[in-house]
């Protein structure tokens, strides 16, 4: 999938958002970078995280930015401008733009799932990296979805369409066994997961699930209205002051052997 203008803007709003934000804090609380640390944020997006691990490891470390989308490019490089130890270049997660063995930290969050050549991304990460250095990964599955709903088999029908937009929808229950084949050793594996008691203005709810709604609506198969009456029911939930969605990040830290 190509994040274009208005996909890239959208990313650099929601992941503002408090509960991303959490999820941010979350990820950089488990991989533990150090002060002179050089890492790369396998598809940075807008940058957010790139700024956050150039705080961490200073001046003296350094943090490059890769990302194939111009748009994102731009966005993080606006955003990281001024900092001098982020670099944002265009690039892709099956050639990364470092030496072999040079790198103490590599993240990709919510990019693998967007990655054709999965298998062959998580070696080019695993060469990048320095014997003990650490690869940080957060993606999510939307089988994790726990919401309120009188209508389930109206729900999942909705959700399966979410699922269109990854290629790779299941990632995160293959990741163990790919991140072993690549090289890796699994360090950490876990989960942290978005809770939202409204859907208001302002929660990560209030994008997603208008998002899903719409995305469904263009899904072949699945009439506009279902979404529309499902929209409708949460809409009546909110207002009730019943609302409930939940969904699952999963966290993996993998180690390449020392
Ligand atoms: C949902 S955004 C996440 C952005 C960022 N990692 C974050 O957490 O803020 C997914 C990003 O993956 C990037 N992406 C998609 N395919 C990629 C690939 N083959 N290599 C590297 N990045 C890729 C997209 O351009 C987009 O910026």
């Amino acid at each position: 999938m190509t994040f274009g203008a208005e996909a890239s803007q959208r990313v650099d709003r929601i992941y503002q958002n408090p509960d991303i934000v959490a999820q941010r804090q979350f990820t950089l609380d488990h991989l533990k970078l150090k002060k002179g640390d050089h890492v790369i944020d396998i598809g940075c997006g807008p940058g957010l995280l790139a700024m956050d691990m150039a705080e961490i490891v200073g001046p003296t470390g350094r943090v490059i930015g890769i990302d194939p989308s111009e748009d994102m490019c731009a966005i993080a490089a606006d955003r990281c401008k001024g900092v001098g130890s982020i670099t944002i270049k265009d690039g892709d997660a099956n050639t990364l733009p470092c030496e072999t063995s040079s790198l103490d930290a590599a993240i990709a969050t919510q990019v693998y799932e967007f990655v054709p050549e999965i298998d062959a991304a998580l070696t080019e990460a695993c060469r990048v990296l320095k014997p003990g250095g650490q690869l940080a990964i957060i993606d999510t599955d939307w089988d994790s979805v726990v919401m309120r709903t009188d209508d389930r088999d109206r729900m999942h029908k909705v959700l399966e369409g979410r699922r269109d937009h990854f290629v790779h929808p299941d990632l995160p229950g293959r990741l163990p066994s790919l991140l072993s084949k690549a090289g890796f050793d699994l360090a950490y594996s876990g989960g942290t997961p978005i809770v939202n008691t409204s859907m208001a203005q302002g929660t990560y709810s209030a994008e997603i699930i208008r998002s899903s709604a719409k995305q469904a609506a263009k899904r072949e198969g699945l009439s506009p209205e279902i979404a529309e009456a499902w929209l409708k029911e949460l809409e009546g939930f909110e207002a009730r002051g019943e609302f409930f969605f939940s969904i699952t990040r999963f966290l993996f830290i993998a180690q390449k052997p020392s």
